[in-house]
């Protein structure tokens, strides 16, 4: 029970990830506040989630609006009476293509999300946490920041941005008593990972991981388990990078 008596917003909860991660935080004890735009895969994680006898309360809604991050900051003060936790998981994927065939609408769609919505999200969350006695921010960022692959320069710069961000967040936070980190996955086992392939089979050999095969969600989980935890009291500033040695080579 290393998360008991947190009191956590999971943005993407619904999505492969932000799934692992919020059950494996149920299962260490945590409450939870759960937000997705997908009403049911979201009500599904929570459906499990809740079997472990925490709270768990979703939220649907659009993090590219300022009122769905005011209501998640709203309902962590009233119905969890606080906050020490946000992990920032969700994503909006555009058309894997160079900057000179992106629209610029593609482009503006993933920013209002990826990075827009996550100030957003900070904006309104961060005084709960800091009124709370302090905390751990965890945002979700990826492998990819390091090593882009053809077609994501959209990707890549917006979770570039979030390592810069999160260390940013840590500097202007510490007086609080929050830390502040990234964690990057690398190719992980879930549907938007196998969407991209013809068959699992053929994903896990794409992995370019140095185990050949695909992260699993629970390996990423993990880590952020890590991060929220005590465990990593003298952790801020700095990023958690899971890829199975996918930057390595
Ligand atoms: N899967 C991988 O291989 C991989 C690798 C590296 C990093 N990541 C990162 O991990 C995180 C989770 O990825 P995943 O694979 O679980 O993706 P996923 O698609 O399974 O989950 C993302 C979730 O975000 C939600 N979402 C999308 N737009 C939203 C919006 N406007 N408002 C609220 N919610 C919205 C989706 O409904 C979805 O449930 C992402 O930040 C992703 O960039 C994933």
């Amino acid at each position: 029970m290393r998360l008991k008596g947190k009191k956590v917003l999971v943005t993407g909860a619904g999505g492969g990830i932000g799934g692992a991660i919020t059950l494996a935080f149920a299962k260490e004890g945590a409450d939870l506040i759960c937000a997705d735009l997908n009403k049911q895969s979201l009500e599904k994680t929570c459906e499990e989630a809740q079997k472990f006898g925490v709270k768990v309360l979703p939220i649907e809604g659009n993090l590219s609006e300022e009122s769905h991050s005011s209501l998640l900051a709203e309902t962590a003060e009233n119905e969890l009476n606080g906050l020490t936790t946000i992990v920032s998981c969700a994503i909006r994927d555009v058309s894997y293509l160079p900057v000179t065939q992106l629209p610029l609408k593609e482009w503006n769609d993933s920013l209002e999300v990826n990075l827009t919505g996550v100030f957003l999200l900070l904006k309104h969350s961060i005084p709960i946490i800091a009124s709370s006695g302090g905390g751990s921010i965890i945002l979700v960022a990826s492998q990819l920041a390091l090593t882009p692959k053809p077609g994501r320069a959209w990707y890549s710069s917006q979770k570039g941005a979030l390592r810069s961000l999160a260390k940013a967040l840590a500097v202007d936070h510490a007086g609080e008593n929050i830390r502040a980190n990234t964690l990057s996955p690398g190719p992980t086992a879930d549907d938007r990972f196998f969407s991209q392939w013809s068959s699992e089979e053929e994903a896990h050999q794409n992995s370019s991981t140095l185990f050949n095969r695909l992260g699993m969600p629970e390996e990423m989980a993990s880590g952020a388990v890590f991060l929220a935890s005590d465990d990593s009291s003298f952790v801020t500033g700095t990023d958690l990078l899971i890829d199975g040695g996918y930057t390595a080579k």
